[in-house]
């Protein structure tokens, strides 16, 4: 017999991928659907979100593809369903999905969905709290090969069960949008979530996502997992990371090797990580104070390779926002190998009371004298180079004459 559904509140049909999906008619609630928090509806759903599963349904399709099995997909937090529905329908080889949400609302509108996409036989969901259900299915034959966590604000109350309920290799998705303590507003909120403390820089966002991972790396450490990071980015009012696991405590060793400290002259705007923190943080270049932030991630955050595959996929697909993906991989691509953080020409030019300069031509004086030298998709303003601080003043202070 056809469960029937009826939403007991305003709903309507939208189209993402290739997928439909019944969700709350946010215009019903008063919302805006480029607000952020469309948390007045019963059920959560973000069109500006689409961007984000987008990218997820790219990485895990690539991802799904290195490992070359059928994979199984958990994702504890997922509303009406749309980001696992859209997996089990785009993703090839997924052969199993697994839904849950605390909202009551939320799991029968997903159940909706699952069965109007014709996936009872692929994709289960339950009504329960993420963390019960990732560590029910903790044990060895039950474990996924993604699970993604999709959180209101902070992820790290999920880490723990998520890193429990995957398979060797499998892959870790995060999305944090509390980027207020991950960006230094609210530091004791940071310290107290990520174990890191964070740094209220131009490159503030960067910090976040390393703040995020090197957090992973911790948690995964402590059941003897070691994380590679394949994919990072920071995208309107969030941050995401994707890392793969790999069992074994000297996985778990090699990668804690890479959670360090940033520290930052805010003097001279020289910039290095470091281990340990050790001594009085005197600035190597001018002698002031620096700060830090961290422990965090200082390794790498992108795969080059990996990004190159959820690049070319994206060329071949045929979401609404291709360009937009487009844009942020190539930028993401380009800096993967790119030193830890970045410079604002703006910031730069603002410190030394000099006139703002294009990015472009910046780079180009850079590359001129030889240095490394690539935008950031961070900031669009931001440039990523292997020339010191000293350097990049000195340059700075020669374009601006060479102009007047
Ligand atoms: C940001 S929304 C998820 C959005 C969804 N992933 C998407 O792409 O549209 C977060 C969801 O987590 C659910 N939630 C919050 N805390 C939970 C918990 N402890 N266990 C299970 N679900 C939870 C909320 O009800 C909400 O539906
Ligand atoms: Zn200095």
């Amino acid at each position: 017999m056809v469960e029937e559904y009826k939403a007991s509140f305003p709903s309507e049909i939208v189209r993402e991928g290739e997928v439909e999906v019944l969700v709350p008619k946010l215009s019903a609630f008063g919302v805006v659907p480029s607000d952020y928090a469309p948390s007045r509806a019963p059920v959560f759903f973000n069109p500006v979100m689409e961007f984000n599963r987008d990218l997820s349904v790219l990485v895990v399709r690539v991802y799904q593809r290195l490992v070359g099995h059928e994979i199984g997909v958990c994702e504890p937090l997922a509303s009406q369903g749309v980001r696992g529905i859209r997996y089990a329908v785009e993703v090839g080889g997924v052969s199993r999905v697994l839904l849950c949400d605390i909202n009551h609302n939320a799991y029968e509108l997903a159940r909706h969905n699952v069965r109007c996409n014709n996936l009872l036989d692929r994709v289960v969901v339950e009504f329960g709290e993420a963390n019960c259900v990732l560590n029910c299915n903790a044990s060895p034959k039950r474990r996924f090969d993604v699970v993604d966590i999709d959180p209101f604000g902070s992820p790290v109350s999920f880490l723990d069960s998520a890193f429990r309920a995957l398979r060797n290799r499998g892959l870790l998705a995060v999305t944090a949008t509390d980027l207020a303590p991950l960006c230094g507003v609210h530091v004791k909120a940071c310290v107290r979530k990520y174990g890191g403390k964070p740094m209220r820089t131009e490159y503030c966002h960067e910090l976040a996502v390393r703040l995020l991972a090197g957090c992973m790396a911790q948690v995964a450490a402590r059941q003897d997992m070691g994380v590679k990071f394949l994919f990072s980015h920071s995208s309107d009012h969030y941050i995401r990371v994707y890392a793969q696991v790999g069992y074994g405590c000297k996985r778990a060793d090699e990668s804690l090797r890479n959670v360090g400290y940033i520290l930052h002259c805010f003097n001279c705007l020289h910039r290095e990580s470091v281990s340990q923190l050790s001594g009085g943080l005197v600035c190597s270049v001018c002698g002031g104070k620096m700060d830090y932030a961290g422990p965090l991630w200082v390794g790498s955050i992108n795969d080059a390779s990996f990004v190159d595959s959820v690049f070319s996929e994206n060329c071949a697909a045929v979401f609404r926002g291709r360009l937009r993906l487009d844009k942020l991989l190539s930028l993401v691509k380009a800096e993967a190998d790119a030193p830890v953080s970045y410079f604002v020409v703006d910031n730069v030019c603002k410190k030394l009371g000099l006139p703002a300069v294009s990015v472009q031509s910046f780079l180009d004086a850079l590359h001129k004298e030889g240095f490394k030298a690539v935008q950031t998709h961070f900031n669009t303003r931001g440039i990523k180079t292997d020339a010191s601080a000293a350097i990049m003043r000195k340059l700075l202070g020669q374009l601006v004459a060479d102009k007047a």
